[in-house]
């Protein structure tokens, strides 16, 4: 029987019949072979917590390395593959120095994300023969994401590889650390096989009946498809070459016949024969590497510069070394609206494809291929042509973030110039992607230009005129709206001219629209400023987690790292797809029909009450685990369905039919809906009257504000473990509260707390999302052991994540405020909504209550908070939760006073500043002094007048966020008087906050021992009952205070033997109070009482340029300072800081939720749609500092909270394109003074509608 052979970390695997068609490289290195180190998130190749390190046979047949998205991978198609997983690279006996340099730039915080980048950037190195620039290094990480750093910390760690990096001053981890090869050049590995040439593959064709009754084939030869086509016909198969086709255009089940064509050498060659041909199956990598050889050497190809610099923006490093370029082809002929860049690179030159059938061999234009019935056929090759050098080509990517995003809007022009006049068009060809499924090129246009000189005004306007009315734009789900993406194929046409007109026919101030910004952004750098005193250290000594090397190892474990039981079922949620209505009848028999199918559970299954939220819980209020037959939202849960693996209950629960009695009416999806449709979703929460009120009213301005929702993208999906225990039930859960799982699940099961053993080891990135809806999954899960007596695994999909769980809450502001001319407030009403989904859950809007003041003087300010109900899944606390929201609606308020006034926004703040925030007054003066505002706005504004294409805006924003009060924790110290060393056990949760670094930090500084001697312990409920939520940036000081008062309960029991002995050591000490019997355990229960709540401040400048033709934008520089008193730890405080801000400028540029107004259902459900910023979206120049000489009398050894308040500065991000917007306007004619109200993040669709450019102002002089 044929088997695919394949070997990792070194050991020989072999898979065959036993395999199922959907077992990735992923699910086998995780389940069979017990290598949790490589992670999962979304499964497709969007990020990169999977990737793994691959040498593999090259067309060439040399052996190459590369790295792959293991989630993509079949495990069927990794025949000769020699894989390396984070394990096979480093561990504690011996760590590699990437795994070095990123724990020790403090580069992970949650560390879920680490191992991906680590393997990310070993196969890099790898591949380069550690020959790399830090430009080259920087540019190579579209394909991973991390939630938490802010990426500085990661890309500083890898830039210190480069050749060209700065010496690091101590000694930190370069290139020389790596053991390189003398003899291949660069190496570090033992000089054995690897190094040359591949084993040949036996050329014969496998064939492997797969498990799930499907058939893989690996085939060699053209004619051995034909041959499977011909016996196993072609009604139902698919060609496998990098499978990543799947992560553009999902596949729900594979189809019966699979045929691995990656062996097929024919379809790998690629030559000259006039045209270069290509084959169809050279991955995208190689096409790269060909066009950058060729644009070098052969004249007529130079062109394919271009086509590489277009592909460097395709997908990611790891998809490109194995997907193909037929592959791509083929998904946009799957789904024509896909906007291919290769597709459109292809037709815009006018390449054409070989399509061979067992019939016959023909070559189609690339637009013809789409419309061709491609079954049963194969394209073998794409030939390019020869371009004279009168062909100019120029090509664009317009994406909603930096790198690893599909295109809004793609477009390539080829223009075929006269020899002898300059300008004339004698061909021309316009190509567009993004626009619609069928339009593919601007043909009238095309005639139009032909004998024209191109390069005047006049030739321009006329085929802007008739190119706007050729263009055919189609609504696209979960795509930009047609008004934008037509406006952009408009600015990309005009973008393609700016590029190719010689500088003197052109006007200067137009000349910044050539420029894209994708291609041309420079490295990015960061600097850190704070004070340490190493006198009191451990504390406030700057250091990386404790856990950082584990980290970076794969070595630390989460909860879904639990090796598979024998028994262990999977679960999924079975939710609504209608909106709003009621249940009639649920039949999940064409689930159960599936083979492994094993179970499926209602509301009438739950032994107890039908709520993950008891009413016990303070200020939370019950929510349904499961619908009781009325249906509120689209996706909420209906049932729960049991199967044999992951996948398959993830399927299965789709195919669950559910009828329902719908309510016609459209849903009411946002507060704005609320509003003009149901005002009765609408109830008030509190009322604030003014205290005072001005009399100098020079100005009344009134306004209403929108901002939606905001996805948590924890790289951990919510997860959980359960299974039977002795009297009970284990549960392992990824809760950011302990204690609220271990009620939940006691009240839905009807079994005492005392049998339910709930733990949590630590959270891979949580930032509000796993605070109680890490219990409805834990409920679920449970309930799923409790009923069938088995182990339970649930991990929610990403996609089923995205749909079920709440978001940020949306928010709305009205407001009319009367006001002086020198801007301060005489009267303000402020009247503040907050969407909180189908029934206001959780407490979000408390924190707005005291957030919303910010640091100004409110006496005049008369508030009213609405809560809103919408029919969208409950909203949960999302970083700086309440706070961000009300912060943000402030901030925006003091804008619109600046900008009526047209005053400087600094000037307006200042005014309203309340005298008591000196600190904020302080924070403030520093960064203008600091940022160099005054000078930098001078600059913005002189940059503005001159450039009419690309326009710059500059932002200060001020913070005083409030830290609440703190709530119950426990904590638990024991000392083993064998060795002296100290165990910690608390009651909160580490997310990546550096929570567990801090505890050892305070607790070695308390005891005066050593960290090592130190460690903290995962909690559970049995250790730590009774704790309340990690979260709102108090858990941490929390439990350090909790810390201290365990080590001094020990002290003071320590002291009388203390006396007895002279400067004993700590060991001689524990070891001798332990001879006298003394209780070597304290703990304690950390209340309100500890602690005071205080109030932290901040202030940020920010620096944006935008792109007015794409609305694509950079952040050109950002200074913070935060407050945090004395940091426990400044390199964890700057990271939590730089982290926080680059979660907000997600949140206020391209993180957007779309859903369908009509059904109610979220439409960007994937990485594909949903875009969080990556390594190239941070700021150029980010600086940050900490306040100097703070010290917090209030807080935990005088610091203060830190992870949630840098978020609520990021709002400086939006000011400061809102100002690029805005000088755009001014110059198209609007007044200066003219607000406008952007909805919702800063988006590419949001930046060019609201600039309003005209087309008549497309010009050259
Ligand atoms: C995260 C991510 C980001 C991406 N971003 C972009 C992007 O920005 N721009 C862009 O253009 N693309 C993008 N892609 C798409 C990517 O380029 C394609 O997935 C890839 O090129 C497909 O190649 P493959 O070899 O993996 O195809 P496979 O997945 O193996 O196959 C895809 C389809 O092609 C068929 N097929 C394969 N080869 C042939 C052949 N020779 N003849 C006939 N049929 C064939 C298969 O039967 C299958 O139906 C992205 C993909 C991912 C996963
Ligand atoms: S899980 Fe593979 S890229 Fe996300
Ligand atoms: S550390 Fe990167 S996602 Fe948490």
């Amino acid at each position: 029987m044929d088997r695919i052979t394949f070997s990792v970390n070194g050991t020989q695997c072999s898979v065959g019949h036993e395999v199922d068609s959907d077992v990735s490289l992923n699910d086998y290195l995780r389940c069979r072979l017990h290598l949790p180190g490589t992670k999962y998130m979304c499964k497709e190749g969007g990020c990169g917590s999977c990737i793994v390190s691959v040498v593999a046979p090259a067309p060439d047949g040399t052996l190459r390395h590369i790295s792959v998205n293991s989630c993509l991978v079949s495990v069927t198609s990794c025949q000769d593959w020699r894989v390396t997983t984070v394990e096979g690279l480093g561990s504690r006996q011996g760590y590699h120095p990437v795994q070095r340099a990123l724990a020790d730039h403090n580069g992970s915080q949650c560390g879920y994300c680490s191992p991906g980048w680590v393997m990310s950037m070993y196969s890099l190195l790898e591949a380069n023969n550690y020959d790399l620039t830090q430009y080259e290094i920087e540019n190579s990480f579209g394909s991973n994401t991390c939630r938490c750093t802010g990426y500085r910390p990661i890309l500083d760690a890898f830039k210190s590889f480069a050749k060209d990096a700065p010496k690091p001053k101590s000694k930190l981890h370069d290139i020389e650390d790596l053991d390189i090869c003398k003899k291949q050049g660069k190496c570090n590995k033992t000089c054995e096989s690897w190094c040359f040439v591949a084993k040949k593959e036996n050329p014969v064709v496998k064939k492997i009946n797969l498990k799930d009754d499907r058939v893989w084939y690996r085939v060699h030869e053209i004619k051995d498809i034909f041959d499977i086509f011909n016996t196993e016909g072609t009604s139902s198969y698919m060609l496998v070459n990098g499978n990543t086709g799947r992560g553009a255009s999902p596949i729900f089940a594979f189809p019966r016949v699979l045929i691995d064509i990656q062996p097929v050498d024919h379809l790998k060659m690629h030559y000259i024969d006039q045209n270069l041909v290509l084959g169809a199956g050279i991955v995208l990598s190689d096409v790269m590497r060909i066009f950058q050889t060729l644009a070098h050497d052969k004249e007529e190809f130079s062109y394919l510069q271009k086509l590489y610099e277009h592909l460097d923006l395709v997908a990611h490093i790891p998809v490109r070394n194995i997907g193909s370029i037929g592959g791509n082809l083929m998904v946009k002929h799957r789904q024509h609206t896909f906007s291919s860049d290769v597709f459109l690179l292809l037709e815009s030159v006018g390449a054409t494809l070989t399509i061979m059938s067992a019939a016959d061999t023909i070559e189609v234009t690339p637009e013809h291929f789409l419309s061709l019935d491609m079954t049963g056929k194969l394209i073998t090759n794409i030939k390019l042509p020869p371009l004279s050098k009168n062909y100019k080509f120029v090509s664009f990517k317009i994406m909603p973030r930096s790198q690893n995003a599909h295109a809004s809007v793609n477009a390539a022009f080829l223009y075929q110039f006269d020899h002898h006049q300059h300008g004339l068009v004698l061909s021309a060809r316009i190509v567009y992607g993004g626009l619609s499924g069928e339009f593919v090129h601007a043909r009238i246009t095309e005639d139009f230009l032909v004998l024209k000189n191109i390069f005047t005004n006049e030739t321009l306007q006329g085929a802007l005129v008739i190119l706007a009315k050729e263009l055919t734009v189609e609504e696209i789900a979960g795509e930009f709206k047609p008004e934008y993406r037509k406006k952009a194929a408009l600015g990309l046409f005009y973008k393609g001219l700016l590029n190719l007109i010689p500088e003197a026919m052109i006007k200067p101030c137009y000349r910044s629209g050539a420029r894209d910004m994708r291609k041309t952004r420079p490295l990015s750098c960061g600097t850190e400023v704070y004070d340490t005193n190493p006198i009191i250290w451990p504390v406030n000594e700057p250091m990386p987690k404790v856990e950082a090397l584990i980290q970076c190892s794969g070595e630390a474990h989460y909860v879904n790292d639990v090796p598979n039981e024998p028994q262990e079922v999977f679960c999924a949620l079975v939710t609504s797809d209608i909106c709003v209505g009621e249940i009639e009848s649920v039949d999940p028999s064409p689930a159960m029909e599936l083979p492994g199918v094993l179970a499926f559970f209602t509301a009438k299954d739950i032994p107890g009450i039908n709520s993950f939220i008891p009413s016990v819980i303070a200020l939370f209020s019950p929510e349904g685990l499961l619908s009781d037959g009325k249906i509120m939202y689209y996706d909420q849960p209906i049932g729960i369905i049991v199967a044999e693996t992951e996948k398959l209950a993830n399927r299965a629960a789709l195919l669950v039919n559910v009828k329902y009695k719908v309510d016609k009416n459209k849903p009411i999806i946002t507060i704005r809906d609320a509003r003009e449709r149901d005002t009765s979703r609408i109830s008030t929460f509190m009322i604030f009257p003014a205290r005072d009120r001005g009399t100098n009213v020079q100005k009344v301005i009134k306004d209403c504000e929108n901002i939606f929702w905001q996805y948590h993208y924890s790289m951990e999906t919510q997860s959980c473990i359960s299974r039977p225990s002795d009297d009970g039930i284990d549960v392992q859960s990824a809760t950011q509260w302990l204690d609220l799982t271990h009620i939940s699940i006691s009240s839905v099961l009807k079994l005492e707390q005392s049998r339910i053993n709930v733990s949590v080891p630590r959270c891979g990135g949580a930032y509000g999302a796993k605070i109680s809806r890490a219990t409805m999954i834990a409920a679920a899960c449970s309930l799923v052991t409790y009923l069938m007596n088995r182990p339970c695994r649930f991990v929610m999909s990403m996609q089923a994540n995205m749909r079920v769980i709440g978001k940020r809450f949306p928010s709305t502001l009205d407001y009319e405020v009367g006001v002086s001319d020198t801007g301060e407030i005489q009267y303000l009403e402020y009247h503040l909504f907050e969407d909180a989904g189908y029934m206001a859950g959780e407490p979000v809007i408390y924190f707005s209550l005291s957030a919303v003041k910010n640091c100004y003087d409110n006496r005049r300010w008369q508030y009213k908070f609405y809560t809103v109900n919408t029919d969208t899944p409950t909203n949960v606390y999302a970083r700086a939760p309440g706070a961000l929201e009300a912060i943000a609606m402030t901030e925006h308020m003091m804008e619109h006073i600046a900008w009526e006034l047209d005053r400087d926004p600094v000037e307006i703040r200042l005014n309203n500043l309340n005298p008591e925030y000196s600190d904020v007054l302080e924070v403030t003066n520093t960064l203008l002094q600091d940022s160099e505002y005054y000078k930098r706005r001078q600059e913005v504004e002189q940059f503005n007048k001159l450039n009419r294409w690309k326009k710059r805006g500059l932002s200060l924003v001020m913070m005083s966020w409030p830290a609440t009060n703190l709530i119950d924790f426990h904590v638990h110290l024991a000392v083993f008087h064998g060795d002296g060393t100290v165990i910690v056990k608390h009651g909160g949760t580490e997310i990546g906050q550096g929570m567990n670094t801090k505890v050892i930090q305070t607790v070695a500084y308390t005891l005066k021992i050593s960290m090592d001697k130190i460690k903290v312990k995962p909690s559970d409920v049995n250790s730590n009952p009774n704790s309340y939520i990690t979260g709102g940036s108090r858990a941490t000081q929390a439990v350090c205070i909790g810390a201290i008062k365990c080590c001094q309960l020990l002290l003071d029991r320590l002291m009388p033997v203390r006396e007895t002995l002279t400067n004993p050591t700590w060991e001689q000490l524990i070891q001798a109070a332990f001879e006298q019997g003394i209780n070597l355990q304290t703990s304690y229960q950390v209340t309100s009482n500890d602690q005071q709540p205080h109030r932290s401040a901040g202030a940020a400048v920010c620096e944006v340029e935008l792109d007015i033709l794409t609305g694509e934008h950079d952040i050109r520089r950002v200074d913070i300072i935060e407050d945090v008193g004395s940091s426990l730890n400044p390199e964890l405080d700057i990271g939590q800081i730089e982290g926080a801000f680059v979660m907000g400028l997600g949140y206020w540029t391209h993180e957007h939720l779309i859903y369908d107004e009509h059904t109610g259902e979220l439409l960007t459900d994937r990485s594909w749609y949903y875009h969080v910023p990556l390594a190239k979206d941070i700021p150029i120049d980010f600086r940050v500092q900490l306040r100097r000489n703070s010290y917090n009398p209030i807080g935990t050894l005088g610091s203060k909270a830190v992870a949630e308040p840098p978020i609520c500065l990021a709002v400086s991000v939006a000011f400061a394109l809102k100002e690029a917007i805005r000088s755009s306007r001014e110059d198209t004619g609007f007044p200066r003074t003219e607000w406008f109200n952007v909805d919702g993040p800063y988006t590419l669709e949001a930046n060019v509608l609201h600039s309003h450019v005209k087309l008549e102002e497309f010009l050259f002089e």
